[in-house]
């Protein structure tokens, strides 16, 4: 037997899938998590991708506010793993519900609707289908081992000015050149002890367009959050040159593992 102390429950993951942007700098069409990616729609992949780590027990889509049925029912016709009849493994548990106006909103309504035995979140784009389980598996692991929020993460290939932005093309005025190797870009799947994630999405207040990134929402409480390494192909798709590296990347994967 081990000396380890035992919590009382056993740590339960449940992802959050905002999927319920316009994609407008994808260009005209339906919502970007709709769109086709090697026959597939986007949103499935990322689906699949989650649902395929055994630590996730739930899938919660948040979908376009008028788009819900239509999520359904695309989760209905495509496989999911542990769908596999015989497999002995039951899968994860699925739920849908509708969007807001920002992800910050679509996220928050995604946390309303967890159920209560979920400990830890993982909040996971749409947008990054291609994410490896690897890459997920340890954001969850990181979690479990103690960490209130975990962020997976890549150096910057660019460097990065920061300017006083201006209007319509002019010339924009550089204010700093952070240090490179100092910055990391951030991807998702994000991973949060739940009650740490709820508590900053009711208390931190962002202006504009709402948050983009849900650590940044628990830095702001003071939480400390941690990075783990990303991977190069848990990329966003957000304008149309990323869906032809993401058509790329499907189709070394079919032809290495028939994936
Ligand atoms: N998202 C969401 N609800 C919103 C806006 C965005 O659930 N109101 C989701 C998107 O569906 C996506 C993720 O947040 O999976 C990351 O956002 P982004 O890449 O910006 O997607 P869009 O907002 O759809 O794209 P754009 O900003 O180009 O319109
Ligand atoms: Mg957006």
């Amino acid at each position: 037997m081990s000396d380890e102390p035992r919590p009382d429950h056993p740590p339960r993951t449940a992802a959050v899938i905002p999927a319920a942007g316009r994609g407008v700098r994808l260009g005209p069409g339906a919502p970007k998590a709709l769109r086709s990616l090697g026959g597939t729609p986007m949103l499935i992949h990322a689906v699949r991708a989650m649902a395929q780590s055994r630590a996730v027990s739930l899938v919660v889509v948040v979908a376009p506010p008028d788009g819900a049925t239509e999520v359904k029912n695309l989760l209905a016709e495509h496989a999911l793993p542990g769908d596999a009849p015989g497999s002995g493994w039951a899968g994860a548990d699925l739920l849908v519900v509708p969007g807001g106006d920002t992800r910050q909103e679509s996220v928050s309504r995604g946390l309303d609707a967890l159920p209560d035995w979920v400990t830890d979140v993982l909040v996971h784009d749409a947008a990054r289908p291609l994410v490896p389980v690897e890459t997920v598996d340890s954001v969850i692991e990181a979690v479990r081992d103690g960490a209130p929020a975990v962020v997976p993460a890549m150096p910057l290939a660019d460097t990065v000015k920061e300017v006083e932005p201006a209007p319509d093309g002019a010339p924009e005025p550089v204010v700093a050149t952070p240090e490179r190797s100092r910055l990391r870009a951030v991807q998702t799947p994000q991973g949060f002890d739940r009650d740490t994630l709820v508590r900053a999405h009711r208390e931190v207040r962002v202006g504009g367009e709402g948050a983009t990134d849900d650590a940044g929402m628990v830095e702001r409480l003071g939480v400390p959050v941690v990075l783990v390494p990303g991977h190069e192909e848990a990329f966003k798709v957000t304008r149309p040159l990323d869906l032809v590296l993401a058509e790329a990347v499907l189709a070394r994967r079919r032809a290495t593992d028939g994936y």
